[in-house]
Formats: structure tokens, C-alpha cells, sequence
């Protein structure tokens, strides 16, 4: 396998503009051994050795995807300054980035009235969706088919929220007999859609469980942290696209950048379609938050 080193040129001019832009500052110079640098680095890479060859595209991986090396030039150079866009004091720049980032994901389910922010991956992204769901129905139970992720479960016991599993049909999908039955049961908050199941990358139907949801009120979660870039493909077939095409209904829903969005580890992201969630992310910690009356990242999904 060749590795790809062209963008290291690249990589090297970015970082001299982005040291242009700090020229005025008193000059400074990181000091460290960089003969001890080079053999740790050096040491790394053998290791390296041993994982499996991600971006050959010979390596049939499952959910793996190497990123695309604008994204990984990008986010090396962001290593140089290490903004945190937690607060919009905390990295301006980034966070306009940020936003334009996820305003550009949303776009992808219809949505351009919505709150939403990147996360560390796509658990933390679906754990913020059910927190706010706990707000919305407190205590009522979660539903999310047998092939969700183990994630809903898992965060269900950490968010202290009663969870039960839907069975699925011979095509894995969330079995509407079973949904039903489960939601005449209990006191059903949210349903769990999975769009692109990480097992076998089945889809959830979707507009059969809006449906139900006229009927029965609950909140409609989409995790499609493994599936949501399809809805760019043009030969879904007509049930799976008609599934994709109705997220614009939903109230939340999970993409994961990391994977079909081929970024780096971690980027996640979550996307409410109220924006007025944010009230339940809103607190006052004026130790970061003093520059501006907008919602900060770190304040909002
Ligand atoms: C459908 C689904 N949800 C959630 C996750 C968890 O995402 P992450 O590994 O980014 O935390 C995954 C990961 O494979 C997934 O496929």
C-alpha cells in the first residue's frame, strides 16, 4: 500500500499562512527535543504497523473510512492553534465554522430551522438527543429496534430512562406489529429509528412509524449515525428513500461525519428540529460565556 504524502506540501504552505495571520506577536519558540520527537514519532508509525490497512481500497471494512485528505490536512492544521469551540470566545473562527459545518448538514434532511452542534461521535450525539427527549417526556420509556445500536440501551441506563427492544422483520427492520403492541404496553416517550443499522444497514420504516406517531404522540429519534450520508445516493430503492425523505419529520437525528462524512475521529453530530430545545442546554457559567448573547456551542446540541 502506498501511503499518501503529496498533502504534506499542502499541509506545510497552510500552516505558514496560518502563521501569518500571528506575525504581529512577540516571536516565540516552542521548545522540545526534537531528536527524542522524531524517534517517538518514528516508534509510532512501526506500531502503527499492525493496524489493518484502512484506507487501501482493497480493505473491505464495515463502518471504517479513511478521511478524505482535505479533511485530515484541515484538521491537523486546526492542532497548531487547538480552538474550542465550546464557547464562541473559545474559538471564533472555528465556531463560525463549525456552524456553517452543520448548517451544511442539515441541509441534508431539509431542515434550515433547527439547533444543532457537532460531538465527539455519535454516542454522545444520540446521549444529548435522549437527554433532551427525558426532558420532553419524562421518565416515559424508550423504543428502538433489536438491532439498534447498544449505544440507546447503554445510555438509557446511564440517563436512568426505562428502554425496551422492538423486534425486527426478516429484513431487520423495526417490526410495526411489535411497535405497536409495545406502544398500546407502555408509556412510550421516544422511538428510536435506526436509518442504516451498523449489523446490516437496514432501514427503519420510517413513514409507517410517523404514522403511528399521530396516533400515539411519542418523540421521533433518528439515528442515522452510520446511515445518514445516504440519502445522497440516487439508486436507494423507493421504500429506503421514501424512509430518508421523511427525517424532515422527525424531531431529532444523528450523523456521524466520521463515517460516511470522511472525517477524522471524533465528529458526530445532532440536529433538533425545535431550536427551542436549547432551553434545556442553557446554564450560566460566566467563566466562558461573555462575548456574545447567541446560544454558545457548548451551550446548545
Ligand atoms: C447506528 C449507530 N449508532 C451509533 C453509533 C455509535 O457511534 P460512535 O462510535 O461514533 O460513538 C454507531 C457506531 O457504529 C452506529 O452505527
Amino acid at each position: 500500500m502506498t501511503i499518501e504524502t503529496a498533502s504534506l506540501g499542502i499541509l506545510h504552505k497552510a500552516v505558514e499562512k496560518l502563521a501569518d495571520g500571528y506575525r504581529h506577536l512577540p516571536a516565540h519558540h516552542t521548545e522540545y527535543d526534537q531528536q527524542q520527537a522524531e524517534e517517538i514519532l518514528l516508534q509510532v508509525a512501526e506500531k502503527m504497523w499492525d493496524n489493518y490497512p484502512y484506507p487501501h481500497p482493497q480493505y473491505a471494512g464495515q463502518m471504517l473510512k479513511p478521511p478524505h485528505p482535505v479533511a485530515r490536512m484541515a484538521y491537523m492544521l486546526a492542532t497548531w492553534i487547538n480552538p474550542n469551540n465550546h464557547a464562541l470566545d473559545g474559538g471564533k473562527a472555528s465556531s463560525a465554522m463549525e456552524k456553517e459545518a452543520v448548517a451544511k448538514i442539515a441541509t441534508l434532511y431539509g431542515w434550515d430551522n433547527y439547533l444543532g452542534h457537532l460531538t465527539g461521535g455519535g454516542t454522545l450525539a444520540n446521549l444529548e438527543a435522549l437527554w433532551v427527549a427525558n426532558h420532553i417526556h419524562p421518565g416515559k420509556t424508550v423504543l428502538a429496534s433489536s438491532q439498534a445500536h447498544y449505544t440507546h440501551s447503554r445510555i438509557c441506563g446511564v440517563l436512568q430512562i426505562p428502554f425496551e427492544s422492538v423486534a425486527v422483520d426478516d429484513q431487520a427492520r423495526m417490526d410495526l406489529n411489535d411497535l405497536e403492541a409495545k406502544l398500546q404496553q407502555l408509556d412510550v416517550g421516544t422511538v428510536v429509528v435506526t436509518l442504516g443499522t451498523t449489523g446490516v444497514g437496514s432501514v427503519d420504516p420510517l413513514p409507517d412509524i410517523l404514522r403511528l406517531q399521530e396516533t400515539y404522540g411519542f418523540r421521533i429519534h433518528i439515528d442515522s449515525a452510520y446511515g445518514g450520508y445516504y440519502t445522497l445516493a440516487d439508486n436507494l430503492t423507493p421504500q429506503v428513500r421514501a424512509a430518508y425523505d421523511a427525517i424532515r419529520q422527525a424531531d431529532s437525528v444523528v450523523v456521524d461525519p466520521h463515517k460516511h462524512g470522511l472525517q477524522p475521529y471524533g465528529c458526530g453530530c445532532v440536529l433538533f428540529r425545535d431550536p427551542q430545545v436549547g432551553r434545556y442546554y442553557k446554564h450560566d457559567s460566566p467563566y466562558t460565556y461573555f462575548s456574545s448573547d447567541e446560544l454558545h456551542l457548548g451551550n446548545q446540541p
